[in-house]
């Protein structure tokens, strides 16, 4: 019998840490977490702030620490320490595009030397012993997505036991369509699962990348911020089932218990601006596919009040939310090229 594809929560800095995955879990959540990733140098010791989501895991979940470095023996060491913890398996950021990154080598750098990927791979594929398994999440090349070819000769060479693919080029950065062609090639060589990654923003968008490139899953980030329900929707959608629809009234109750687990985590004494503060950081993905002047009035909230205010202005109601955020917002775009 053909499996139910795999969906997995994608890592995302300052997003998917302990409380963000706990929300997520508690709306359906995905099959698969992924912690943002662990900063591994001659220096670094593992941040107990990711550390936290791993071994209070909140999910039920199988949890996979992500690590981002390019020296070796740190990442060997980085490894090591990580199977110390209640980890399913260590993952490698070779996809990240920020420039103070690149610039070091390390995440989407990388994929500019691929003889280092070829030692890197090689020397974790050692250090990760079983259980613990050994994954890659990666972009399709540097410059251009022609690379890939050359850098999936490099992948099939060590048994890696998954591979998630951001199916866009670190110049491309998130803004552009994503190249399915390239994650379909990677399917079809790849004897691990694989995990199409990039612009999936509702279940038709899903359902299409999956269509288009045969991959074992799902790997979705901003789209899963803004409705947390895409997971269960997907997740109806392959068992033949009517996927839920989403109402004003139910984004209103997200926003609020993300605001409960969030502040849980603050550290006496509480601040309320703080943590409006950060609770802005998710409304930027959450306001896509409401009015624009609910994202405009929500950045010019100071208190709780305040906030609420607003959110209960715009969203207290039975209405179904738009399945597809707004095309041309910064965060979302390109993802129609998908259904074509
Ligand atoms: C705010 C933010 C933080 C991210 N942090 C990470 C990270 O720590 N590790 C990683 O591999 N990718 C990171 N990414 C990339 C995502 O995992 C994902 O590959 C990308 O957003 C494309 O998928 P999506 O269209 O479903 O969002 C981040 C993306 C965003 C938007």
């Amino acid at each position: 019998m053909q499996h139910s594809p795999k969906l997995l929560l994608a890592p995302m800095q300052r997003v998917t840490d302990y409380p963000f995955m706990k929300v997520m879990a508690q709306l359906g959540g995905p099959d698969i977490y992924v912690t943002e990733y662990f900063r591994v140098h001659v220096h670094s010791t593992l941040e107990p702030y990711i550390l936290k989501s791993v071994n209070e895991n909140p999910t039920g979940k199988p949890i996979y620490a992500q690590m981002i470095g390019q020296d070796i023996p740190s990442l060997v060491r980085g490894a090591r320490e990580l199977q110390e913890h209640a980890v399913t398996g260590i993952d490698l950021n070779l996809g990240c595009p920020a420039p103070i990154v690149c610039r070091k080598d390390a995440g989407g750098g990388l994929l500019r030397n691929l003889q280092k990927v070829d030692a890197i791979l090689g020397a974790l594929r050692e250090a990760v012993e079983s259980p613990f398994e050994f994954t890659v999440k990666t972009r399709l090349g540097f410059d251009s997505e022609r690379e890939f070819e050359e850098l999936l000769k490099v992948f099939t060479k060590h048994e890696i036991d998954a591979l998630a693919i951001h199916g866009r080029t670190v110049k491309e950065r998130y803004q552009t369509p994503v190249h399915h062609e390239e994650v379909k090639m990677a399917c079809e060589a790849m004897s691990c699962p694989v995990y199409a990654n990039g612009n999936v923003v509702d279940v038709a968008t899903g359902l299409s990348y999956l269509d288009k490139t045969g991959a074992d899953g799902l790997m979705i980030g901003r789209g899963a911020i803004r409705n947390p329900w895409l997971f269960p929707q997907l997740h109806a959608a392959f068992a033949g089932e009517e996927p839920i629809t989403v109402t004003r009234a139910m984004l209103l109750g997200y926003i609020e218990l993300l605001w409960e687990e969030t502040a849980r985590e603050f550290h006496a004494p509480f601040d309320e601006a703080k943590h409006v503060h950060k609770m802005k950081r998710y409304m930027n993905y959450i306001a896509q596919g409401v009015e624009t002047e609910f994202e405009h009035a929500i950045r010019r909230a100071q208190s709780k009040n305040e906030f609420f205010s607003i959110c209960r202005s715009f969203l207290e109601s039975q209405e179904a939310l738009p399945a597809l955020p707004p095309e041309r917002s910064k965060l979302f775009c390109g993802f129609s090229d998908l259904l074509g």
